[in-house]
């Protein structure tokens, strides 16, 4: 359906506080006239944080009728992205990364660890609405792997023993910081950052040979010249 003006949205119990209201106008400008409808991820997301961390029918039905949309095809986005969540979620959503690279360094244990501490399965939520505990696709952070995302956070270079530490000390209410659990600055090397601080140590030069050969990591040789001294 084109849409050809923004209108705030009415459907059941749920209508947008003044200030997402004006932060849903804001979204819809972003596109051009008639393509209003391009703003549901933001206005579903705005909903969402309303909503204490999930989407309601009557939340969906409101975006719908915000954005002029058939409220099938705002449930259609909603069910699809795995940031969206279509059922009451606990006060932390903990969202366990499972593909391949988090796979690879140990992300089913995180999940073990999850289920034991908490006491819950996939897809659960603690009784004291605490806690909801769900696997997913890949975070984008893989090459801190493995990844946790906390709510809007992500916790990284995870262990079983680091990840449960997190887990007691949410329980006890206290804050826990977000990023590498290993204290790396972002994604650098597990040893520091060393690539071009420290040079490796070159072979002597072998009788006969002015000069030792190339190691592997020395700087790329500009290639041939041509007679002329443009390169090949
Ligand atoms: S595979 Fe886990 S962040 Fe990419």
């Amino acid at each position: 359906m084109k849409v050809t003006s923004y209108r705030a949205g009415e459907a059941g119990d749920f209508a947008f506080t003044e200030d997402n209201a004006k932060r849903a106008a804001a979204a819809v400008t972003h596109y051009p006239e008639g393509r209003q409808a391009s703003a549901v991820m933001a206005l579903l997301d705005l909903a969402q944080r309303q909503n204490d961390g999930w989407l309601s029918p009557e939340a969906i039905e409101y975006v719908a009728n915000t954005l002029e949309m058939a409220p099938i095809r705002v449930y259609e986005v909603a069910s699809f992205y795995s940031m969206y969540n279509t059922k009451p979620v606990g006060r932390h959503l903990v969202q366990v990364c499972r593909t391949t690279p988090c796979w690879l360094r140990g992300a089913a244990g995180l999940t073990d660890t999850c289920r034991d501490q908490l006491g819950i399965g996939l897809g659960e939520t603690t009784g004291d609405g605490q806690f909801t505990l769900v696997e997913v696709e890949c975070l984008g952070a893989c090459a801190n792997a493995p990844v946790v995302q906390i709510g809007d956070d992500y916790y990284e270079d995870l262990s079983p023993e680091r990840l449960s530490a997190l887990l007691g000390d949410l329980k006890a209410g206290k804050e826990i910081a977000a990023g590498s659990q290993t204290g790396r600055q972002s994604s650098m090397p597990d040893g520091g950052a060393v690539t071009l601080t420290e040079l490796p140590e070159r072979a002597p030069a072998e009788p006969g040979r002015a000069v030792p050969g190339p190691e592997f990591g020395d700087p790329v040789s500009p290639g041939p010249v041509s007679p002329s001294g443009e390169g090949a």
